[in-house]
C-alpha cells in the first residue's frame, strides 16, 4: 500500500465527526494559502468546506481570479484541468480523488475529434467554415484543439452566447461532446432542427452523407451525460398530473424531450437562482443531479421540491470526493506533497487557455 492509501484507510476508520473537526483545524492552519472550490454536485459534507461554490462557469472564473498558491477542486478532472490552465505557474491545483472523471468528457477524445476534422475536410474546408466548440466538460487536449482551430469553450450557462459568437465567425459549428447541450441551446435560439446533424464517431463521415454535411449549420457530437439522460419527459407528465401548478426545472444536459416540457432550462447556478427567487409555496420538480436537488430542498423548506425522476440520478464520480480525500489533500499540501496535483501538459496549455479566454471574454 502507498502512504496515501494507508492514510486513507486510517481515515476511513476515524469517526466522521472527529475527521470533520480535524479538517476544520487543518483548513484554518493553512489559511489563505488554500482556496477550496466546490461544484454544486458535491456531497454536503465536502460542499460545506467550499470557499466558493458554483457552476462550471463561476468556478472557472474564480480559478482565473485567485492568487491562492494552492487550489483544491472538489469536482471532477476536467474542472481541475481548467483551473490549472487558467492559473499562474506558481499556483497548484489539486483533485482530491484522481479517479473523479466525467463519463461525458470521455466520449470525445483528441484522436476522434482530429479524425472527424480530417473526414470533414473531404467534404468542406473546416478551417474556413467550421468553428469547433467544446463544452467545458472535455479534456484539455480538446480545448487546445478548439483554440488552435479558431474555436472556443462553452459552459451550460453561456452556450447561447458562445454559439452566436461561433456562427458570427464561420457558417458551421462542430459541437462536442454533449449532443443535448448543443441541440437544446440551438433550438432555444430558434435554429431549425433540419440544420442539425449528429456526428457518430464510430461511423464513416459520422454516419452522414456529404450532402447532409454541406447543408448542416450545427454538427452535434453523439455524446451525453449518463446522469441527465435518466430523466424522461413522462416523469414531467407524472409530476404535473400529481401536483397542480408545479414548475419543471431542467439542466440542458437533459434530452430535448425533457427540456421542451420544462418551464425553465438552465445551468446548476441558474436553477438555484430560479428556486431562490420564487415565492414561498412554489412547487418544483428538478431534473439535475441528486446532491444539488437535496440541498435545494433543505435550504428552501417553504418550497416543496421533488426530484424529477423516480430513479436515483447521482453522479458517481462527483461523489468520489469524500471528507477522507479532502482531509488527505489538505494534509499533503501542508507536508509539501503534490501527489494529487493536476498538471496539464505544456503542449496543450497555450491553445487551451486561448479557447477558454475567448469564452471568458464573452461573459
Ligand atoms: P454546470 O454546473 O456548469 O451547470 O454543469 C453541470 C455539470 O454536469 C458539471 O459536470
Ligand atoms: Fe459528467 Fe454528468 Fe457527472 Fe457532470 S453530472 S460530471 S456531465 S457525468
Amino acid at each position: 500500500m502507498t502512504t496515501t492509501q494507508t492514510l486513507l484507510s486510517d481515515l476511513y476508520d476515524t469517526p466522521e465527526e472527529q475527521l470533520i473537526e480535524q479538517t476544520h483545524q487543518l483548513r484554518d492552519e493553512l489559511g489563505d494559502s488554500v482556496l477550496i472550490l466546490g461544484h454544486h454536485y458535491q456531497r454536503e459534507e465536502v460542499f460545506a468546506f467550499a470557499d466558493v461554490s458554483g457552476d462550471s462557469l463561476k468556478l472557472s472564473q474564480q480559478a482565473a481570479d485567485t492568487d491562492a498558491p494552492h487550489i483544491i477542486f472538489c469536482g471532477v478532472h476536467f474542472m481541475a484541468e481548467t483551473a490549472d490552465i487558467l492559473t499562474a505557474n506558481h499556483q497548484a491545483v489539486y483533485l482530491p480523488d484522481l479517479a473523479a472523471g466525467c463519463s461525458m468528457a470521455d466520449m470525445a477524445d483528441a484522436v476522434q475529434v482530429k479524425q472527424c476534422w480530417k473526414e470533414l475536410s473531404t467534404v468542406i474546408n473546416p478551417d474556413l467554415c467550421v468553428t469547433p466548440v467544446t463544452y467545458i466538460n472535455s479534456t484539455a487536449a480538446l480545448k487546445s484543439f478548439c483554440g488552435e482551430h479558431g474555436g472556443i469553450v462553452c459552459t451550460s450557462s453561456n452556450a447561447g452566447k458562445v454559439l452566436a459568437w461561433s456562427w458570427s465567425k464561420r457558417e458551421k459549428i462542430l459541437f462536442f461532446p454533449d449532443q443535448h447541450l448543443g441541440e437544446n441551446t440551438a433550438l432555444a435560439m430558434g435554429v431549425d432542427e433540419s440544420a442539425m446533424i449528429i456526428w457518430d464517431p464510430e461511423k464513416p463521415l459520422g454516419g452522414n452523407t456529404a450532402q447532409a454535411i454541406e447543408q448542416a449549420r450545427l454538427i452535434l457530437w453523439k455524446g451525453f451525460c449518463s446522469v441527465h439522460q435518466l430523466f424522461k419527459a413522462e416523469h414531467a407528465q407524472t409530476m404535473r398530473h400529481n401536483h397542480a401548478g408545479i414548475k419543471i426545472l431542467a439542466h440542458p444536459e437533459c434530452s430535448r424531450e425533457v427540456c421542451e416540457t420544462a418551464d425553465f432550462v438552465g445551468s446548476t447556478e441558474a436553477i438555484i437562482q430560479y428556486v431562490e427567487a420564487a415565492d414561498a409555496g412554489s412547487k418544483f420538480a428538478i431534473a439535475t443531479e441528486l446532491n444539488l436537488v437535496n440541498r435545494l430542498r433543505i435550504r428552501n423548506p417553504e418550497k416543496p421540491i421533488w426530484f424529477l425522476s423516480p430513479m436515483v440520478c447521482m453522479c458517481s464520480t462527483m461523489f468520489r470526493t469524500d471528507p477522507q480525500h479532502l482531509y488527505a489533500t489538505l494534509l499533503a499540501i501542508q507536508q509539501g506533497n503534490r501527489s494529487n496535483q493536476i498538471i496539464v501538459p505544456q503542449e496543450h496549455k497555450h491553445w487551451a487557455k486561448l479557447s477558454l479566454e475567448r469564452m471568458l471574454n464573452l461573459v
